[in-house]
């Protein structure tokens, strides 16, 4: 059967990854999420003290780092790994939270990522969400789907998922941070956060996750058998 790539872009927090994992996972397709990838970048740099506005500081760390994805049995679930060392649940906390931004915007960060990510979808069948994935990685993608929710919305569900973590925060704090996040990384210079003209624009404020899962689901299949 037909394989397609799906790029899943939007603001931060509005249910891009937990949608695109199962969409991946109905359609046996493979789930790649790009904002781990600059996380566990932006956690390699918190963690050796990275200036990162020292170039040279900034390209001996890229050429340290390597992330990799691994699929936990017991789990189900794809984890994220930096330099063979387990960073799922750290890369979500808030501290990396709030100093991806600037991280990612740096132009070779983004080369290197961007590289690997499209190395990763070269054989189809994989479902990415992120920011620049239909502008800037695959923009040949089958399908393009922009996300958005209300500041409400994704306050909760982001809330709800710290909490699970045994991480607590204020809804303020997290709207704080979403808003300065999707204001950086809409405005930044390399790839920003851009809606394209064809995605397919689907707001989740007011959806229930199966119901975004099948919205998404029913598109892609349009295209596999179309
Ligand atoms: O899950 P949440 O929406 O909070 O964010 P994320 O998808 O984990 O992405 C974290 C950060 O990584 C974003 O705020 C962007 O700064 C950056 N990012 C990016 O620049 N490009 C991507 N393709 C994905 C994430």
């Amino acid at each position: 059967m037909k394989k397609i790539n799906i790029a899943i872009d939007g603001f931060s927090g509005c249910g891009k990854s937990s949608t695109a994992k199962e969409v991946a996972k109905r359609l046996a397709y493979k789930f790649i999420d790009s904002g781990a990838m600059y996380r566990a970048v932006t956690l390699y740099m918190l963690q050796n003290k990275v200036d990162i506005k020292d170039e040279a500081q900034v390209m001996s760390a890229l050429e340290a780092i390597s992330i990799d994805f691994r699929h936990n049995p017991q789990t189900g679930k794809s984890e994220t790994f930096l330099n063979g060392a387990y960073v799922e649940e750290e890369i979500r906390k808030m501290y990396v939270s709030e100093f991806v931004s600037p991280v990612a915007a740096i132009k070779a960060v983004r080369v290197a990522m961007v590289a690997q990510q499209q190395e990763m979808g070269k054989y189809r069948g994989v479902v990415m969400d992120g920011r620049d994935i239909a502008s800037v990685v695959f923009p040949d993608a089958e399908l393009k789907i922009f996300m958005k929710a209300s500041d409400e919305a994704r306050a909760k569900r982001r809330q709800a998922e710290l909490e699970e973590k045994g991480e607590e925060a204020s809804l303020e704090e997290i709207v704080k941070n979403f808003r300065e996040r999707d204001l950086q990384d809409s405005n930044r210079k390399e790839s920003p956060l851009i809606q394209v003209p064809e995605a397919i624009v689907i707001d989740t404020s007011h959806l229930e996750f199966e119901d975004q899962v099948n919205k998404v689901l029913t598109l892609a299949n349009e295209q596999i058998e179309g």
